[in-house]
This record gives C-alpha cells, structure tokens and sequence, in this order.
C-alpha cells in the first residue's frame, strides 16, 4: 500500500485541475473523474439523499461538491497529502474539515469512529477499488456506514472495455477470461491466430505522473461488472445499476489520429446511459441498494 501512498501524495497539489469545468474541451488528460461525479450527483439528488460518507475522499472535491448541494458529508483518506487539500477545500467552502479523517478502506479498526458517525444515507468510493486487494472486505466496510435502505456507490475500471480496444488487453481477457476453463490447444490457437492481429504493444505504459510511482506501477486492477455486481449482492445490497463514463466513442488506439474530435466526440457520449458503456467505457459506478 505505500505504493499507492506515494502515488497519491505526490499527486494531491494538482489533483483539483480535473475537476475544472471550463477546461473540460481543452484539458490534456480527459477529465473522467469530472463526468462520474456529474452522474453521482444526479443520482443523488433523484434519490433525495441527505447525507452521504466517502471512503478515498482525494482532494475532497466530490465529497464537498455534495456537501454544497446540502448533504451532510464526511470522509476518510490512506493519503494525508490529499488530506490536507481536502481539509482546505471543506474550509474554502464553508464545510467543516473535522469531518475529514484518516482512514483505510480495507481495514475496519481504522473506520470504527467513522462508523459511528452514521449511519448516512450513502456510501461512496470513487476511484479506490483499483487498488484494493480485496473486494469482499471493502464492500463489507462500505456497508458498515450504512442502514437497511440506504445507498452503495461503488467505482470500478471496467475490463470489457478491453473487447472494444483490440490491443494487448483484449488478448488477456480472451486467455485469461473468456477461455478460463478451455484445453490448452484451443487457448494456443486463438492466442496464435489473434497476436498479429491485435496491437499487442497497446496500451503505452502511463507517464504522466508526478514525483511518485506511475499509476500503471501501482496495484490498479480492472474489474467485470458482472462479477462485481455478484460481490455487491452477496454482501446484501440489491437494485444494482451501472453508470458508465469514460467513453471511447473509437478503439483507443485509434484516437490519436482523431485528435479534438475524439474528444468532442467522448464528451458528447458522457449522456449516454444504454448498454453501450458496457463495452465503450473505461470506467463504471456501481449503484445498489442496502437491503
Ligand atoms: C483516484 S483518487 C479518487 C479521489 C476521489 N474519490 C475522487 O473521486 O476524486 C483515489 C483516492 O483513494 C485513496 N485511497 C487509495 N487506497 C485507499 C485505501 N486503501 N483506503 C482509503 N483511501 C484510499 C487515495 O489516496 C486517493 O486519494
């Protein structure tokens, strides 16, 4: 974990500039973070909650939009770095920072004041779960700050998008998933007929990042959203929905020859809440139902 650490401390001091609205067209890295928290405050404010607990606060910009919406909000971060943007932020807008504290999504004994601050009417975790180990501890902890009723919402980077971007995911997800259980001639075959066909030295390792370990150097797992959604009902939620955004309206490869209109093209997608996100997104919201 202090991987993750590092890589969130180093990016805390820029963190806020993806959630700029006015560089939305312009900004160099797509503002993904910006569109999931547009559907999460839609679906919000549709379900009229009241106050909601964030576990991987950041630099506290979703949560404290929502408190500005009238929510109470309160949260908890690995990442003091980020804490401390977040506090100043909460302070900026006139929310209170004390609501903000230390926490480990995937240890309970760090969330038990926190616990007890609720229950809350939502539970949200927005761009954690990549990084987490395990699936089943982190929905159960999520679930702690909430009663019979409320809301579960829960970020993922989704790994079908890895059947529309025929590159060298797409190859790991026919062997490692779709041909799971197949003999090993048949994995072979396929692996030997697609190879020349796929583009196998896609996708770039990421380099954007600031003084820290790159993001694809950390544990930054990918999820399927079925078997998520089979996690989230097992540990009692029901009513489950997908919110996709992040989307490629090409194979992602194909994008740099696209430029501007790949990405006048993507934000104009953000609307779309069919079955296409399913497969043209990179990222997805899981929203469910404590039973
Ligand atoms: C991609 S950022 C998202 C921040 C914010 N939720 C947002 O939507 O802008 C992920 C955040 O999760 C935090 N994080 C990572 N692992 C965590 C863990 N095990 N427990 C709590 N927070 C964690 C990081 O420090 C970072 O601030």
């Amino acid at each position: 974990m202090a991987e993750v650490v590092s890589h969130y401390d180093a990016s805390a001091p820029t963190y806020t500039e993806q959630y700029n609205e006015s560089t939305i067209l312009t900004a160099p890295d797509y503002p993904s973070s910006l569109f999931r928290l547009r559907k999460v405050k839609k679906r919000v404010s549709e379900l009229g909650l009241s106050s909601m607990y964030e576990l991987g606060i950041g630099d506290g910009s979703p949560l404290a939009a929502l408190g500005e919406m009238g929510l109470k909000v309160a949260g908890s971060d690995l990442s003091e770095s980020m804490l401390t943007v977040a506090r100043a932020q909460f302070e900026s807008k006139g929310l209170d920072p004390s609501a903000l504290t230390w926490g480990d999504i995937q240890d309970r004994s760090t969330l038990e004041e926190a616990i007890a601050t609720g229950p809350y009417d939502g539970v949200m975790a927005l761009g954690v779960l990549p990084h987490v180990r395990n699936e089943v501890d982190v929905i159960a902890n999520m679930s702690a700050f909430v009663g019979s009723g409320g809301s579960l919402f829960l970020h993922f980077r989704n790994s079908l998008l890895s059947l529309f971007s025929f590159n060298r995911l797409t190859m790991e997800f026919i062997q490692d998933e779709l041909l799971r259980d197949a003999p090993a001639k048949i994995k072979d075959a396929v692996r030997e007929g697609l190879e020349s066909r796929l583009a196998m030295d896609l996708p770039p390792k990421r380099d954007w990042d600031v003084n820290g370990p790159a993001y694809d150097e950390i544990l930054s797992k990918f999820h399927n959203p079925f078997e998520l959604s089979d996690l989230v009902r097992e540990a009692g939620f029901s009513d489950v929905r997908f919110h996709w955004y992040n989307y490629h309206p090409t194979p992602p490869m194909l994008a740099g020859a696209i430029g501007q209109d790949f990405r006048v093209a993507a934000v104009d997608m953000e609307a779309d809440e069919s079955w296409r996100g399913m497969f043209m997104c990179s990222s997805g919201v899981i929203e469910a139902t404590k039973n």
